[in-house]
């Protein structure tokens, strides 16, 4: 059970620091004031435009990244602990931008065994937790393939069952769809969603593009390092002067249901797939 709290959490870059005596410089820092808990199960999604801080925050929860000030909680373990770094790793995984970066192996199967591998796991644990990695990303066909005759989004897939294969109880995506086409997108997000709503892992799904927000509960929206927005997925959308403030890509149907609502009284602007406007379009009263 993994609940991760952050705590007046700061954090300046190394050459934020150095222009500190500068004084014509005044860098801001990459986030600042971020109090935040996350909880086990819950699926959020990290919204912002670039340069938000987004990937900063990321690298905070599992210690790839100190507070520059404030403190960062894994199960009540601070990531300054260095003695306790390892447990911290082994419940929060990361699964970045590129699936190129990630995957080192020539074959699918040594791919995602060389994390538990070095756990030290009997080889008959090894095997049964490959083939469940694999198939929790529907990729079993692939086992002794060769990954760089995958498309992207399977090489994703491959990326996220080496998480998996580590049993991580929280996984953080940092836009992991960006490189993929719409297909591999769609059948990563659903990929995603499945991990959250059947094996119960918590997802921090990074995202520059709010329309991968649908399946998640819960909206965290990062705007010049500090916290705009956070609050149900639902609301989130339902605020637009907000959603249009942030500078992240936004859903078509939310674009039209923004308009509708300048004409319509009592449209809904809460909308988040194309389905939910077509039926409150179709409810208009004449
Ligand atoms: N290695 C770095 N050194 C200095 N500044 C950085 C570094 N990485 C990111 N930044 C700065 O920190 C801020 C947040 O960046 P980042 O967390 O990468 O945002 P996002 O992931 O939302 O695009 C930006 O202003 C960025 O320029
Ligand atoms: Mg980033």
């Amino acid at each position: 059970m993994s609940t991760i709290h952050l705590r007046d959490v700061y954090y300046k870059y190394q050459s934020q620091l150095d222009n500190e005596e500068d004084i014509n410089s005044n860098l801001p820092e990459a986030l600042s004031n971020i109090n935040l808990e996350i909880k086990q199960g819950e699926f959020v999604c990290l919204l912002g435009k670039n340069g938000s801080g987004k990937s900063t925050l990321a690298k905070l929860l599992n210690g790839l990244a100190l507070p520059t000030s404030g403190e960062v909680l894994v199960d009540g373990i601070s990531t300054k602990d260095e003695s306790r770094v390892y447990e911290i790793r082994k419940k929060v995984g990361i699964v970045f931008q590129n699936p190129d970066d990630q995957i080192i192996s020539s074959i699918v199967e040594e791919d995602i065994a060389f994390g538990p591998e070095n756990l030290n796991l009997d080889s008959a644990e090894i095997e049964q937790r490959v083939d469940s990695a694999l198939e929790s990303v529907s990729m079993t066909q692939y086992k002794y393939t060769d990954p760089s005759h995958l498309s992207g989004g399977q090489k994703q897939k491959i990326a996220i069952a080496g998480q998996l294969a580590l049993k991580q109880e929280v996984i953080v995506f940092d836009e992991p769809m960006s490189m993929l086409d719409e297909k591999d997108r769609t059948d990563l997000l659903s990929v995603i969603k499945k991990l959250n709503r059947e094996d119960k892992i918590t997802i921090i799904l990074i995202t520059h593009n709010a329309s991968e927000a649908v399946y998640s509960d819960r909206v965290i929206a990062l705007q010049k390092g500090t916290i705009k927005y956070d609050g149900p997925t639902n609301a989130f959308f339902g605020n637009k002067e907000m959603v249009l403030s942030l500078g992240v890509e936004i859903p078509v149907a939310n674009k039209i249901a923004y308009k509708l609502s300048e004409h319509i009284k009592g449209f809904n602007e809460k909308i988040i797939t194309k389905e939910d406007l077509v039926s409150q379009i179709l409810n208009i009263k004449r």
